[in-house]
């Protein structure tokens, strides 16, 4: 049994990426899993001269706390067809705390499943395209890629409809299989 690290890249009080990384975690049934907040890590906006002054406690302990897992889930908002500010300087602050050439995963290669969700139509899935593209430099090997547009559409009183549920369990019964 593997252990998952399962996160969204938002900062959003109401995420759609947190909903839809929890529905994603909790279809998680051959491996063991741990859902994230990446909020209780607050980081100040990474530079070289907030650097020098030391790593903020909490870029440790989340380089720390991802080192102990074998798999990870994320489920990152679109903005400007890119990553959020916010994810950027996670994985910014996460990279000087690791070997070059791996630098968002530490020292092994890592399985991801990327996922997205935002109201429009493509979900995000510009993003999730470059991010894959990016995943082999950061360290991690990409085995799938899910988006989800039209959240609102088709998430409420905290369920998906039926159709995305049951593809959201296929992508995560896809994933579970080849790590
Ligand atoms: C600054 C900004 C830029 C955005 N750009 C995009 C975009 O490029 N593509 C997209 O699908 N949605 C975009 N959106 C809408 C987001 O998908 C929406 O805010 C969503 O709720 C973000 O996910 P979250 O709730 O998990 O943070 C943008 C939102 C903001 C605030």
């Amino acid at each position: 049994m593997k252990k998952i690290l399962a996160f969204s890249g938002s900062n959003h009080s109401q995420s759609i990426n947190q909903s839809l990384i929890n529905v994603a975690a909790s279809k998680v049934s051959k491996h063991e899993v741990t859902v994230l907040d990446l909020n209780d890590y607050p980081l100040p906006m990474y530079g070289l001269d907030v650097q020098a002054q030391g790593f903020p406690e909490s870029a440790t302990k989340l380089r720390e706390l991802m080192s102990g897992y074998d798999a990870l889930i994320i489920a990152s908002p679109e903005h400007n067809g890119s990553m959020p500010a916010f994810l950027k300087n996670v994985i910014d602050w996460l990279s000087r705390l690791t070997t070059p050439g791996n630098p968002f995963f530490g020292d092994t290669v890592k399985p991801v499943l990327l996922m997205s969700t935002s109201p429009g139509p493509t979900g995000g899935a510009t993003n999730i395209k470059t991010m894959a593209e990016l995943m082999p430099w950061w360290g991690g090997e990409v085995k799938g890629t899910y988006s989800l547009g039209g959240f609102f559409d088709k998430y409420t009183d905290g369920q998906f409809d039926q159709e995305t549920d049951r593809a959201i369990s296929d992508v995560i019964n896809t994933f579970e299989a080849t790590i």
